[in-house]
């Protein structure tokens, strides 16, 4: 049996691809390298030593999806296949929600007529919106969600819900990523955004190597401790052991639909992440204070104990260990 992972090529995907190796699990990887690297694949067998099947396709092309099933014995689906920049969606919401929410549906539809009904979503603390209270447990309200990117997310939660209500015999695991950061340590894999970073690590990176000036830091007034916008930044291989950890309990405990935080439950500012960054590299990373960033809020980061109890979760990382491990590809 073979867990199918459209989006396998990308950021997250491959980080969590290499654990699934790892675990001994089989994997069908889908992928159309709209936002990824074809090499992304042969470092992730050079890296395991295993190989998987593999096939280049739109995951909203029905019939190839049903071909995907026909061929290969497919026992779940982790969905990583999406579009993901916040700023674009703004600009092309109609190519967003297509992709996103209908690429959804057409998985759904196709995993309902083979029979295979186990699902894990990535999900985002977006779907918070601005948030309820802080540290953000997954019982807070969710909506207000500030861009069309945000919103795919929240629609397709509740589709899950809905799919589940209707037929509670889907196993499905909606997992709310919070900001995963790092790279494998291998060195051959990690974040690789094509022109300029939107998020603050990749950029930090990029100012640290010279390709660019200095980092903008998006406002300096908010209510945290030194006036910068506080987040809960999570290693990406962790993030990866989180979905192992998602698929081992939809695979023991009942049928059911399960929410889960992926973050560690720490926030640190953007300043904070500099300054780590600075110290564990040696290199100065320059910055100005530039004027917030539209539909930014404060402080966001996750209250974790649902995940840690449930679903085991580790979540031992301190800004040092966080920032080391991030340079290991660099
Ligand atoms: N920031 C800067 N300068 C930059 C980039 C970011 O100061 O050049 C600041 C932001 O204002 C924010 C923090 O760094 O305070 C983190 O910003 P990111 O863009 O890295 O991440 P976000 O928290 O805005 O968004 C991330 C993901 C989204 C996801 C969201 C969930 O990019 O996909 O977390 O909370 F929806």
């Amino acid at each position: 049996m073979a867990i199918l992972l459209p989006g396998g090529a990308g950021y997250i995907g491959s980080h969590t691809a290499i654990e699934l190796l790892k675990e001994g699990k089989e994997i069908v990887i889908i992928d159309d390298f709209s936002n990824s690297n074809p090499k992304v694949l042969k470092a992730i067998k050079k890296i395991t030593n295993r190989d998987f099947k593999f096939y280049e396709m739109d995951y909203q092309d029905k019939a190839k999806l049903e071909k995907v099933f026909q061929e290969n014995k497919i026992d779940a689906v982790i969905n990583f296949a999406g579009y993901k920049a916040v700023g674009e969606s703004v600009q092309k919401p109609i190519e967003y929600y297509t992709n996103n929410v209908s690429g959804a549906l057409v998985l759904l539809d196709t995993m309902r007529k083979y029979g295979c009904k186990k699902f894990i979503f990535s999900s985002s603390a977006t779907v918070y919106g601005e948030p309820e209270r802080i540290p953000i447990t997954e019982e807070c309200k969710t909506g207000g969600t500030t861009n069309p990117y945000g919103t795919t997310k929240l629609f397709i939660e509740q589709i899950l819900k809905d799919c589940y209500a209707s037929d509670p015999t889907w196993d499905i695991c909606i997992l709310r990523y919070f900001n995963p950061v790092g790279a494998h340590e291998s060195g051959l894999i990690g974040e690789e955004p094509q022109g300029i970073p939107n998020n603050l690590m990749p950029y930090i990176v990029r100012v640290a190597n010279g390709t660019l000036k200095e980092l903008s830091v998006f406002g300096n007034d908010y209510d945290t401790k030194d006036g910068t916008g506080v987040r809960d930044y999570i290693h990406v291989v962790d993030l990866a052991k989180g979905h192992l950890k998602a698929l081992d309990k939809i695979n023991q405990e009942q049928k059911g639909l399960y929410i889960y935080n992926l973050g560690t439950g720490t926030g640190y500012s953007v300043l904070d992440m500099v300054k780590a960054f600075e110290k564990a590299t040696g290199q100065k990373v320059a910055y100005k204070i530039a004027p917030r960033r539209p539909g930014d809020i404060a402080t966001c980061y996750a209250d974790p104990r649902k995940s840690k109890k449930r679903i085991r979760m580790g979540s031992n990382q301190n800004i040092r260990g966080y920032v080391s491990r991030f340079l290991e590809l660099y």
